[in-house]
């Protein structure tokens, strides 16, 4: 534990990368109810912002400010300080019966619940942040299984950069970083709510894509492969098409949430480009060759929806968003 009073007093801040799925394909259900993926996901400029001190109360604290501030359903910020700590007091030697409690304060510009990780990469950066603050250090397992128990996506976001997930979410492979780029990526985000148990549930009640998944499943390994060996920006560029298909839950999530399939065929007019969903959604995505190329995308998809040419489903106007695929390492 650190002894530095000095050190204590300073806000840790890290930063927590939203992710997109590039493709994601379901392999089967689990004994667990959990069901076993093949996703290459990579990490986006777009970040939450989290700044971390020892609080001078007896209990951990979270204060959020920016896109959303309202009540978050989940508080993975708190669940990973709580943790973080018992397995800091359970392997940590020398640590106090009860490590410090921590005031957060989140600065929220990912849109929740949107498919985009928003809430599993807090939790990432919480466990890092604690740590620090407290001047403890966990083993690479340790870490890992503390991350699953906050939830799937929580250990991609342990690791830096692209990676292929597999299993549940704990098996991450670090892909060599896509030479060239950063490509820019279009974020539109309907104000629909979608559940993610929900859209499992409708998975495993049948309704996938009519081969079952088969061409996912051939492009999801593919990709991963094609990253494996070394791809360039421009290569993952014209894979754009394939990519957008990619993704087992599309056809649940849009039978969840019957307004995104004509939303999705709509945008993907509008600009002209496959259109490809996050994770279980609502986030729809089309990559760019630069941030600019997507910011100007992000403008004519902004101009659609005010002119009634593009009708977004949801109560309230979409999230539209340019940024870019954090493709190499992150910058913390
Ligand atoms: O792990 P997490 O809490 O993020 O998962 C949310 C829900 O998504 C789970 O309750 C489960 O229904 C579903 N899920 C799944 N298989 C995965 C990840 C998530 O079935 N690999």
């Amino acid at each position: 534990m650190t002894t530095d009073p000095g050190r204590r007093l300073t806000p840790i801040v890290r930063t927590a990368p939203a992710k997109l799925n590039l493709t994601l394909a379901v392999l089967g259900r689990r004994d667990d109810g959990y069901h076993d993926l093949h996703s290459v996901m990579a990490p986006l400029a777009l970040a939450d912002r989290l700044s971390v001190a020892i609080a001078a109360g007896d209990t951990d604290s979270r204060h959020v400010v920016g896109l959303s501030p309202g009540p978050v359903v989940d508080d993975l910020v708190i669940r990973a300080f709580r943790g973080t700590r018992e397995v800091v007091r359970r392997t940590w030697p020398g640590a106090p019966a009860a490590p410090p409690p921590l005031a957060a304060r989140l600065e929220k510009l990912i849109p929740v619940a949107a498919g985009l990780g928003g809430g599993s990469s807090d939790a990432a950066a919480a466990i890092d942040a604690a740590l620090e603050a407290w001047g403890a250090d966990l083993g690479e397992g340790e870490r890992r299984g503390l991350a699953l128990t906050l939830g799937s996506d929580v250990p991609f976001f342990l690791a830096d950069g692209i990676a292929l997930v597999e299993g549940r979410g704990e098996r991450v492979t670090a892909l060599p970083g896509v030479a060239g780029g950063p490509l820019g990526v279009l974020l539109v985000t309907p104000a629909v709510r979608v559940s993610t148990p929900e859209i499992f549930g409708s998975y495993d009640a049948g309704v996938r894509p009519d081969d079952d998944g088969a061409a996912t499943r051939a492009a999801s390994m593919h990709v991963a492969e094609e990253l494996g060996r070394g791809m360039s920006a421009a290569a993952l560029l014209a894979r754009a098409g394939i990519l957008a298909t990619a993704n087992d839950l599309i056809v649940p999530a849009e039978s969840v949430a019957p307004g995104l399939t004509a939303f999705r065929r709509g945008l993907s007019r509008v600009i002209r480009r496959p259109v490809g969903q996050s994770g279980s959604g609502p986030t729809l995505w089309a990559l760019y060759s630069s941030e600019h190329e997507a910011a100007a995308a992000a403008d004519v998809v902004r101009e659609a929806v005010s002119s009634g040419l593009l009708v977004a489903p949801g109560e309230g106007d979409p999230f539209i968003a340019a940024t870019t695929l954090v493709a190499g390492g992150r910058k913390r």
